[in-house]
């Protein structure tokens, strides 16, 4: 296989996404969830800090009940506006009473006569929002590019039928978003869930798994990769497992059974720092109670957050409380418990930002060679100005899938139905 090590400049370029940078630019092309709708969970309530691709912001929900997004910091002396006073249609600095409306305007500055019209010259940066499916989602990018707000399935179900949490994860984006590209890593660091997690065990495909070397086929979708992993299965049959990778920060696991389908975003927060957002949600049911208390229990692909904060219990100061007597014993693979961790834990080990440099992919990272392909590829075709892929609702519009199909028969081919949503119809699983 050729070489396809990354130099230290196309490292750099991938991971950077503050401002101005070339991956950053491209980030801030489409909408990106930011919050869970119940951090703002009413008008006026308390405002929230954001930092989104290395830019520190503070979200509110204001007397009408419309949301904003602007910077943290005060105009006038710098102060965090996360101090601020939510009342009568703006956030007004504690500091001496400067007030900021939803866009960033400076409505008073109670220190001037008012007819000077000082406050009029004051404006903050400032971000569209919207809610979707129970999150807030911001638009960073120039104001004449906004596309239309994203379509994934899981903003389009009834709020019964999903379920959403985030996580903080302590490295960057890609190596986090790699993980989530590469299924071959299933069979082994959650090899143990497979057969013990409610939401995974009992299943033909976590049956299928025992196979620990999948061979990749990946195609090109609209707005990213549909990345199909086989695996054998009966006699002449083949057990596949289509993962879909949406730019520039969407995963979609393959499911098991009729289990509800997962699906992540990886967000950056600063380029040392990310955010994993996990959706679970069935296309045609709501989900049980058994469901959702696995999943609030840290099930899954959810984790048990310390309260009050988005950063797991299980986290790298403890060493994420890695039992080996379970690892030695095979009752888990690696020792940390929970599949969500189970992929932090290693992730987060690479360090804050993966140095790819070093590493020697082999033929189950292909897709993951795609997919740092593609992103540099619009990162540096939008710099020629040419519109990034991904951007059109319909590119959102997909599903991952799970099924067995004779050997020799092309997935994408024969089971094309499976891939788009479909109201009312479910997913394509076993
Ligand atoms: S620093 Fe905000 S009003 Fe003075
Ligand atoms: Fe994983």
């Amino acid at each position: 296989m050729e070489c396809q090590m990354l130099t230290r400049e196309q490292n750099d370029l991938l991971t950077q996404t503050g401002p101005g940078t070339l991956m950053g630019n491209l980030f801030r092309r489409y909408w990106i969830p930011v919050l869970l709708s119940e951090e703002l969970p009413e008008r006026e309530c308390p405002p929230a800090r954001v930092k989104l691709l290395s830019e520190r912001l503070i979200a509110f929900r204001d007397t009408k009940g419309r949301l904003g997004l602007i910077d943290e910091f005060c105009a006038h002396r710098g102060v965090s506006l996360w101090f601020g006073r939510n009342e009568e249609g703006g956030l007004r600095c504690s500091y001496h009473g400067w007030k900021y409306d939803v866009n960033g305007h400076c409505l008073d500055v109670p220190s001037e006569p008012a007819e000077s019209g000082y406050c009029k010259k004051i404006k903050l940066k400032s971000y569209p929002c919207a809610e979707r499916g129970g999150i807030v989602w911001a638009y960073m990018g120039p104001p004449q590019q906004q596309p239309p707000l994203p379509a994934f399935e899981w903003t389009t179900v009834p709020a019964t039928h999903r379920y959403i949490s985030k996580r903080w994860q302590e490295c960057n984006y890609l190596q986090a978003m790699e993980g989530g590209i590469d299924s071959s890593h299933v069979s082994f660091l959650h090899g143990g869930e497979l057969h013990t997690d409610p939401l995974h065990r009992g299943t033909k495909g976590a049956q299928y798994q025992r196979d620990l070397s999948p061979k990749f086929e990946v195609v090109e979708s609209l707005g990213g990769l549909c990345v199909g992993a086989r695996r054998n299965a009966e006699e002449g049959h083949y057990y596949w497992r289509i993962t879909q990778w949406i730019m520039p920060c969407y995963t979609m696991v393959p499911p098991y059974g009729d289990n509800a389908l997962n699906a992540h975003a990886w967000v950056p927060r600063d380029d040392e720092n990310c955010f994993t957002w996990t959706f679970t949600y069935h296309p045609t049911r709501p989900l049980s109670e058994m469901e959702f208390d696995t999943m609030r229990g840290g099930g899954g692909t959810h984790v048990k957050l310390i309260p009050g904060t988005f950063r797991p219990i299980i986290n790298k100061d403890n060493d994420y409380m890695i039992d080996r007597v379970a690892q030695k014993g095979g009752r888990t693979y690696s020792g940390v418990s929970g599949i969500a961790m189970q992929d932090a834990s290693v992730q987060e080990s690479m360090g804050p930002i993966q140095d790819r440099t070093k590493e020697n992919l082999v033929s189950t990272d292909n897709a993951i060679i795609m997919a740092r392909h593609r992103l540099r590829k619009a990162a540096f075709d939008l710099q020629k100005g040419k519109q990034p892929p991904g951007l059109d609702p319909e590119c959102h519009r997909v599903r991952s899938a799970s099924f067995v199909l004779p050997v020799g028969v092309p997935f994408e081919k024969a089971r094309s139905d499976a891939f788009k949503t479909k109201e009312g119809v479910p997913h394509t699983s076993i």
